[in-house]
């Protein structure tokens, strides 16, 4: 089996067990993440009663898409994940709405033939290698109809080493923090460093240039952690 599909597998199998705890579990992790998701919905330039059609990349337990139907009611949501036990939470957060689609599967594999009004992704696509995200990225930008956005809340590295080193002291004191115990804490910033493939953020930026993204703005920034995105 090659390395990247190895690593694919491992992760799945993380979310696949972790899903009934997730939510519970990710607030202690995740810096903000009520504010970035937020934010996210905030940043999408529609009006309230607009039927749209959006991806939610790597929709975990339907958090981002909850928010999103709440801002946009008639909005039609397609959740992706490769985790089938993730999707089941997602289910019965989600699943009562008719207007949302499950799709169980890679994001890199979905078929992105039909234009969607927005596509957006939290703390998925560094999960995605530095050098496939310029393939996935170009899917996205030809599957948005113009004016589509996509935004994205992701963890990045620092091309400064300083900076680095104290964005990962600020994340693990946030973890403590907020309850998570310190052997935890060790284990996530373990499993990070093993699992995880965040690219430095102008690289990002340089990514989403390439593929024809204008306009790019960084809407919020916490340490390594940041929510940009830009409209077609
Ligand atoms: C940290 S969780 C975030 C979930 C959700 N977006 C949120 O913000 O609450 C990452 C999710 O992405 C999914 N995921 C990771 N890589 C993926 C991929 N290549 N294709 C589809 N889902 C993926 C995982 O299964 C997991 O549910």
């Amino acid at each position: 089996m090659d390395v990247s599909k190895e690593r694919f597998l491992k992760i799945k199998e993380h979310f696949e067990k972790e899903a009934a705890v997730f939510d519970k579990f990710f607030f202690k992790v995740m810096p903000h993440y009520e504010e970035m998701t937020q934010g996210l919905a905030n940043a999408l330039p529609f009006t309230k009663n607009e039927k749209l059609k959006i991806i939610d990349l790597g929709c975990g337990t339907g958090n981002l898409s909850r928010k999103i139907i709440k801002a946009y009611p008639n909005a039609q949501i397609t959740c992706i994940d490769m985790a089938e036990n993730m999707l089941k939470m997602a289910k019965v957060k989600l699943g009562a709405n008719s207007n949302v689609k499950f799709w169980l599967g890679d994001v890199r594999n979905f078929d992105y033939a039909k234009k969607y009004d927005a596509i957006v992704a939290s703390m998925v696509l560094h999960h995605v290698e530095g050098k496939e995200k310029p393939k996935l990225y170009h899917k996205i930008y030809n599957s948005l109809i113009k004016g589509g956005s996509f935004f994205n809340i992701d963890i990045f590295v620092s091309a400064n080493s300083h900076l680095q080193k104290m964005y990962m002291d600020k994340w693990k004191t946030f973890m403590k923090a907020n309850g998570l115990a310190v052997h935890k804490t060790n284990d996530m910033i373990k499993r990070h460093e093993r699992e995880d493939r965040p690219v430095v953020f102008k690289d990002e930026i340089a990514i989403m240039h390439q593929v024809g993204f204008k306009n790019i703005d960084i809407v919020l920034k916490y340490y390594n952690f940041a929510l940009y995105g830009a409209i077609k």
